[in-house]
């Protein structure tokens, strides 16, 4: 006879629910980055730029720079950097306005953004590093690796996610459950790590941001010089960015890397970090 287990029921079940929803649908938990670092804070451009350090600076490679989306902060990177900061110095740092970072009242621009990565760097001592860019931090990367004065700092530049235009967003992201559930579990991060901060000056400037900028032409892609030390990467099942962003990226910077990732949406870096990090590592091996 029939006789109900409910330890395999649960299993099935488990498993049934896994096999309905694709990993590249999901948001797993929020990392917390390796030793879950207080950090510090430095004045970058006027603000408050909070950043961490792992790993062990060495001679023979240059250290690591990793930049976050809009709405994130450094922890995402957690469980990447944890593998990265295995061979290789590591920084993570907070955009202005995110995280433990704080704002002022200038617009957000992905210059800005450039140019306080930059200036984090050059406070640090840093000459030159590898910078791994995420979407909003994807296009800060681009932003750096144009400007005659901020490209100095780049050795080489990963960018997961990035975009010339903001007319690049899918137009049915907004509707996407997992934006909804990132949006609402970055105003929980946001309200965690900064009690104190404004949180509608803080969305109004990045959703202003994103509204209008950047507005990057090919031509403007001409700066670019670091040829094949830059990777353009995307994911397989991108929901954020248009789909051919990637391919069209790659086109107009002359020389550039296009790799792509299997089974991951916008969100890789909490999806499949194994995956990111072993991409990270090729392109720094490149
Ligand atoms: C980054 O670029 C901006 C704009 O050109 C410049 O003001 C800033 O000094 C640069 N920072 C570094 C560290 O090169
Ligand atoms: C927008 O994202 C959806 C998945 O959410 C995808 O099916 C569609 O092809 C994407 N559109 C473009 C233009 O990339
Ligand atoms: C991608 O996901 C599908 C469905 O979950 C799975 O069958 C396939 O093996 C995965 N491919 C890779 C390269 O991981």
């Amino acid at each position: 006879m029939y006789k109900f287990n409910p330890i395999i029921t649960a299993a099935c079940l488990a498993g049934l629910v896994a096999a309905a929803t694709p990993v590249w649908e999901t948001l797993p938990a929020t990392p917390t980055l390796p030793g879950n670092p207080a950090g510090s804070k430095t004045e970058i451009n006027g603000v408050q730029i909070w950043h961490a350090e792992f790993g062990t600076a060495s001679a023979d490679t240059v250290p690591v720079l990793f930049l976050h989306g809009g709405f994130g902060n450094a922890d995402y990177w957690g469980d990447v950097i944890a593998t990265i900061s295995k061979t290789r110095q590591v920084i993570a740092m907070d955009n202005r306005g995110h995280g433990r970072s704080t704002m002022d009242s200038t617009p957000f621009t992905y210059e800005l953004y450039a140019s306080d990565a930059a200036g984090l760097l050059e406070s640090l001592g840093i000459a030159k590093a590898a910078w791994v860019g995420w979407s909003d931090m994807g296009a800060g990367t681009l932003a750096a690796l144009m400007s005659s004065d901020n490209s100095t700092l780049i050795d080489r530049a990963f960018v997961y996610g990035g975009f010339h235009s903001f007319s690049s967003t899918n137009s049915s992201f907004e509707s996407t459950a997992i934006y909804t559930e990132f949006t609402t579990r970055a105003i929980a991060e946001y309200q965690t790590l900064q009690p104190d901060g404004d949180l509608t000056a803080f969305a109004t400037a990045v959703s202003t941001l994103e509204a209008t900028l950047p507005i990057w032409e090919e031509a403007d892609f001409k700066k670019v010089t670091l040829g094949s030390k830059v990777t353009i990467c995307g994911g397989q099942y991108e929901e954020a960015v248009v789909l051919y962003e990637p391919t069209l990226l790659n086109g107009w910077i002359a020389g550039s890397q296009l790799v792509m990732m299997t089974n991951v949406s916008h969100f890789a870096p909490v999806q499949d970090p194994v995956q990111f990090a072993e991409k990270v590592e090729a392109f720094l091996k490149a």
